[in-house]
């Protein structure tokens, strides 16, 4: 039987606006060399006004690319210019992978995908909480709520500073997710067995609150979306009161996985040799 992973030399993308700080290059370039596979991937910057341009050349074939990875600011008008938007792509109206298959470009979004497989890595048997208390709700919230529901989590508080974008995120993710007031933050807590961080808390030169993760359920787990740094002001936090943590270099890592298979045939694996190579990069360009 002929195999198109031995024929075909397929090529990938991942465009952004700026686009010189992404890391996707390092996780594809490393399976890409681990699997001992000729393909390629590289980044595109690609101005606002040009993305659907850029799609339109992708979607003709004349590109030479079999798809990608979108970032910001693009991953809202990748879904829109997609001709089959998965499900889970158009419950968040955003897309971060995309894939061509006969000249019809499909699209769907990993970052849930990455967030529950580094929890599942890290801290295996997370999901067996009742209750997920999620700190922000802005745009990268969103694949992190629709992850931890899909996976059964009955109750998601979501305390976000602007009450009303965690009250769009309780409208839009159904009844399990609950938005509530700050004030109510150590009251949610308690019958909580994760806390996820999803904001720039404390890296903006903002001060941190202090928060007591000891009221969370036994066990309880506190992860951060956030991996630069690798320890964020929250997770030092929860790491001195001695609670279990789970950084986000892991979200990123995992979320490449789907969309290399999809370019380049296999499945690859998210090892600590990878980790290490991303931890690096980020002490040379601190
Ligand atoms: P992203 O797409 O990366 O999530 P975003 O949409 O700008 O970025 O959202 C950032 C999140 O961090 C929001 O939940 C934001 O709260 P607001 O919706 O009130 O802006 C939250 N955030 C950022 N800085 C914060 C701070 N100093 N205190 C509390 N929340 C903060």
């Amino acid at each position: 039987m002929h195999d198109s992973r031995e024929t075909f030399v397929n090529h990938a993308f991942v465009a952004g606006y700026p686009i010189k700080h992404s890391r996707s290059p390092l996780i594809h370039g490393y399976w890409l060399k681990q699997l001992g596979l000729e393909g390629s991937y590289r980044s595109c910057e690609i101005a606002p006004a040009d993305f659907t341009d850029f799609i339109d050349t992708l979607r003709s074939g004349s590109s030479g690319f079999v798809g990608g990875n979108v970032t910001i600011p693009h991953k809202e008008q990748a879904f829109q210019l997609a001709d089959s938007p998965d499900e889970l792509s158009r419950e968040l109206g955003a897309s971060n992978t995309v894939w061509l298959e006969e000249g019809h470009l499909h699209a769907t979004n990993t970052d849930g995908h990455g967030f529950t497989a580094n929890l599942d890595d890290r801290a295996a048997g997370w999901d067996r909480c009742e209750t997920a208390v999620v700190l922000g709700a802005g745009g990268a919230s969103r694949a992190v709520i629709q992850a931890v529901r899909d996976r059964g989590v009955k109750t998601i508080h979501v305390i976000n500073r602007t009450e009303a974008r965690a009250q769009e995120l309780a409208d839009r993710f159904g009844p399990a997710v609950h938005a509530q007031p700050f004030e109510a933050l150590r009251e949610v807590m308690r019958d909580a067995g994760i806390f996820i961080n999803t904001t720039s808390l404390g890296m903006d030169g903002s001060a941190v609150p202090d928060i007591d993760f000891t009221i969370l359920r036994a066990g309880g787990i506190v992860t951060d979306i956030v991996y630069v740094p690798l320890r964020t002001p929250i997770l030092q936090q929860a790491e001195s009161q001695g609670l279990v943590t789970v950084d986000g270099l892991g979200m990123l890592l995992h979320q490449a996985a789907p969309g290399f298979e999809k370019w380049f045939g296999q499945r690859p694996a998210v090892d600590e040799t990878l980790r290490q190579i991303i931890i690096d990069d980020m002490a040379n360009h601190a």
